[in-house]
């Protein structure tokens, strides 16, 4: 139930600049995630919220209240965290009960809260069990548990599914998403997983380097991405980058027959970025003018097939429909169309046509 900010922060360890001039503002009731390669550091901001890590220069703010010197306790904020830490003697459900024992809280509050939270995430039955007896993800269901209990002002939440398996990971994110919404409560949540992110966050914030690349709703992102880096980062397959040159509006690639129409840049080299859903792809006909594309792979997944397409010596991916029947070596044609098109600095990778320029 609070904002959470963080101005102008920066948190070096050692020659490690682990947090680098980072301005945040998480909004009250907002689920945001945090997503970033490793050690970009996602974890350092949790730690900065928190207050288990202190700001070298800038100042964390909690619903609008500098807490910048204020001890974890008093912040009032629970957390997740990515190595999470059960006691080891004591049984899930007391697991679960301390941080509500801690505020002394009575009986009846405890069993109604845990009975609660522990049914949202199917763990009713294990509540009598020691740490050491619950699988991986069982453990992981404990410890978000235990952070639910309490009506904190947010919830963080450090990569608190990255153990169970694919199929659980999806049903918690539904449920975890679910929750925060019956709650209302701003929830911080970090992840690696760029899908995972896409699929719960209302906004998100791309980390790069202790930096932030991109603020924005996860549509935003990846649909108007500020940067290549930033539109390579989010979308699975990866976005085609091809190189070219942009000449009275027409974009020419380097080395393939790829030639379109592409209005709003001036005059000069780019790359070209498409995602593979906006590639689509048919066979050429007999007698054609040769098309310079051919089949090099194609994978099936079942409802979609991913068709890898070679030109020269470039790849390009398209997401097609259903089972794709190319043969191998077939020759194809292409089709991309234009309006779906990004285009990117090739020095300093800065996306071209945002801001308006189309
Ligand atoms: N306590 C610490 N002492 C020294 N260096 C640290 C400390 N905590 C973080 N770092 C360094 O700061 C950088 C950012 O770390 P952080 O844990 O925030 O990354 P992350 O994005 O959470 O990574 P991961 O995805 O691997 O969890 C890393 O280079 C890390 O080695
Ligand atoms: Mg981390």
């Amino acid at each position: 139930m609070s904002t959470l900010e963080l101005v102008g922060v920066t948190k070096a360890y050692g020659k490690t600049i682990a947090v680098d001039g980072i301005d945040l503002r998480i909004e009250n009731n907002e689920f945001f995630c945090i997503f970033g390669p490793p050690s970009s550091g996602k974890s350092t901001i949790l730690r900065l919220l928190l207050g288990l890590a202190h700001p070298d220069s800038g100042k964390v703010l909690i619903g609008g209240r500098d807490v910048t010197d204020s001890p974890p306790a008093s912040r009032d904020l629970a957390m997740v965290f990515q190595n999470l830490a059960l006691f080891p003697h004591l049984t899930a459900r007391e697991n679960m009960a301390f941080p509500l024992r801690e505020r002394h809280e009575t009986q009846a509050v405890i069993d109604a809260q845990i009975s609660n939270v522990a049914e949202k995430l199917h763990i009713l039955p294990l509540l009598h069990k020691l740490p050491g007896q619950l699988s991986g993800g069982e453990r992981q269901r404990v410890a978000i548990g235990r952070a639910l209990v309490r009506k904190p002002s947010a919830y963080l939440m450090d990569e608190p599914i990255a153990a169970l398996d694919a199929r659980l990971r999806e049903e918690m994110r539904v449920e975890l998403k679910r929750l925060q919404r019956e709650v209302g409560h701003t929830l911080v949540y970090v992840t690696h997983d760029q899908e995972e992110a896409m699929s719960i966050a209302d906004r998100m914030a791309i980390i790069w380097k202790g930096r932030v690349a991109q603020i924005g709703s996860p549509d935003d992102i990846y649909n108007r991405p500020v940067s290549k880096y930033v539109a390579e980062l989010v979308g699975s397959p990866p976005m085609n980058f091809i190189e070219g040159t942009v000449r009275s509006g027409r974009f020419q690639a380097d080395g393939i027959a790829l030639d379109l129409p592409l209005a709003g840049l001036i005059d000069g080299r780019i790359i070209l970025g498409i995602r593979p859903e906006d590639v689509a792809v048919s066979s050429a006909m007999p007698g054609q003018k040769p098309s310079g594309f051919s089949i090099f792979e194609t994978e099936p997944l079942g409802a979609f097939s991913i068709v890898d397409i070679i030109a020269g010596d470039t790849i390009l991916k398209a997401q097609v429909r259903g089972h794709a029947k190319f043969p191998l070596g077939q020759e194809v044609n292409l089709h991309v169309d234009p309006s779906h098109c990004h285009a990117f600095d090739p020095i300093n990778g800065a996306n071209l046509l945002l801001n308006g320029q189309r």
